[in-house]
């Protein structure tokens, strides 16, 4: 061979079977082949194992969806670009035009925008609700068949947590489906319940470092292989190189997981007892509503704490401004800690009813609590809050 041919026929270096890595490689490789074409299409046939082209399989998202199964509690998992393309190809997989979908203010707002303004373009139909009143749902449920209920636990940023035991019950007694963005649990917690699909962002605690975006659903395998079907033809799928950098974080993911919890408690509890701060919400904390469901529901409160500012807006912009071990950004369960003042997260595309629903006020402040020394977490909030004045409460 000339070198221009031998530069793109390389050998596969030899491996002898009993001597293997320990970290597995990343499958870095658009196309997978056979020697002969029968087995390709016994392959596309479902009668035996392998690749072929990775946007429908690939090895290193393979060892993924395994763990990520494992940890939900459930027998498959599919993966994706982002967490907002998880949820995506879930709902655009179970629904169809004349569909009906229950949905909450609390949710996450890209996935409210989906439900109500995207799918609504294709003959769904959708009621808003909010997770304060679960009378409300089951009302809703028996007035109008509905095909889904898409929720959140705990929700973000206002932490409510809906109780999953009584949600999942009407929603099959009344032969809907049920959609759980399980994001701010993390990915071991609530797999217990009667929940048909999980989504996640692994953007968040999966990675855990903050460097790769991907997302996850994870549901019985007869579901996700309906779902797998139109996810190739939509094309959201996660690079080998992403999947491999979740899989490293998913090492450390529950020693991340417990210091995040710790620390995120410690910090609401120094919130708490701060005058400038009312209400504050972290369903680790004992005095908090959602505590003796989340208690039972899931292991620890997770990483977010929320909290307003009774100074409003303009506080909460001076005091983001002064943290200087928080960040002012987007996103939450990474290592490093994170802040989203008032001026960052105003809902947008509700009521001026809808939004009170929302329980974000003009004060509302969301933490990412990280992994940090904790006395250094508190006195950087201590120092921050000093600095940005206005009325105690
Ligand atoms: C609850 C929740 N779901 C989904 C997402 C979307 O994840 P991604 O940014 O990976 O698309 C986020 C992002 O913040 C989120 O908070």
């Amino acid at each position: 061979m000339k070198p221009r041919t031998r530069l793109n026929h390389l050998p596969a270096p030899p491996l002898p079977p009993d001597n293997r890595p320990l970290v597995a490689p990343i499958h870095q490789s658009v196309k997978f082949s056979f020697d002969d074409v029968e087995q390709t299409r016994q392959l596309w046939a479902g009668r035996r194992d392998g690749y072929f082209y990775s946007r429908v399989s690939n090895p290193t998202l393979h060892q993924l969806e395994l763990a990520l199964a494992g940890l939900q509690g459930r027998d498959a998992c599919l993966l994706t670009a982002s967490g907002v393309a998880a949820i995506s190809v879930a709902l655009l997989g179970l629904l169809r035009a004349g569909d009906h979908v229950v949905h909450f203010a609390e949710l996450y707002g890209p996935t409210r925008a989906l439900v109500a303004r995207l799918l609504g373009r294709y003959g769904v139909t959708s009621t808003l609700l909010t997770l304060a009143d679960p009378d409300a749902l089951e009302r809703e449920l028996a007035a109008r068949q509905t095909r889904l209920v898409v929720l959140e636990s705990p929700s973000n940023p206002i932490l409510r947590v809906p109780d999953l035991a009584r949600v999942t019950a009407a929603a099959r007694r009344h032969g809907a489906l049920t959609l759980l963005d399980n994001t701010l649990a993390g990915l071991h917690n609530h797999g217990g319940y009667d929940v048909d699909v999980f989504v996640h962002s692994l953007t968040k605690f999966a990675s855990g470092h903050g460097d790769v975006m991907g997302g996850a659903v994870i549901a019985r395998r007869e579901l996700i292989d309906a779902l797998r079907e139109d996810a190739v033809n939509l094309g959201p799928t996660l690079d080998p190189h992403a999947a491999w950098l979740v899989l490293r974080g998913l090492k450390t993911y529950f020693l991340r997981w417990d210091a995040h919890c710790a620390n995120a408690r410690r910090v609401a509890d120094f919130l708490a007892g701060r005058p400038e701060v009312s209400c504050v919400r972290y369903p680790g904390r004992p005095q908090d509503p959602g505590h003796a469901l989340a208690a039972s529901q899931m292991d620890g409160g997770g990483a977010v704490v929320s909290f307003d500012l009774a100074a409003g807006l303009e506080a909460g912009t001076r005091f983001a401004e002064a943290l200087e071990l928080f960040s002012i950004t987007a996103s939450l369960g990474s290592t490093e800690s994170l802040v989203l003042p008032p001026a960052l997260q105003q809902p947008r595309g509700l009521t001026p009813g809808q939004v009170q629903w929302t329980g974000i006020g003009p004060g509302t402040v969301r933490l990412s609590v990280g992994i940090e020394d904790p006395d250094d977490l508190i006195a950087d909030l201590a120092r921050a809050l000093d600095r940005a004045g206005g009325a105690p409460c």
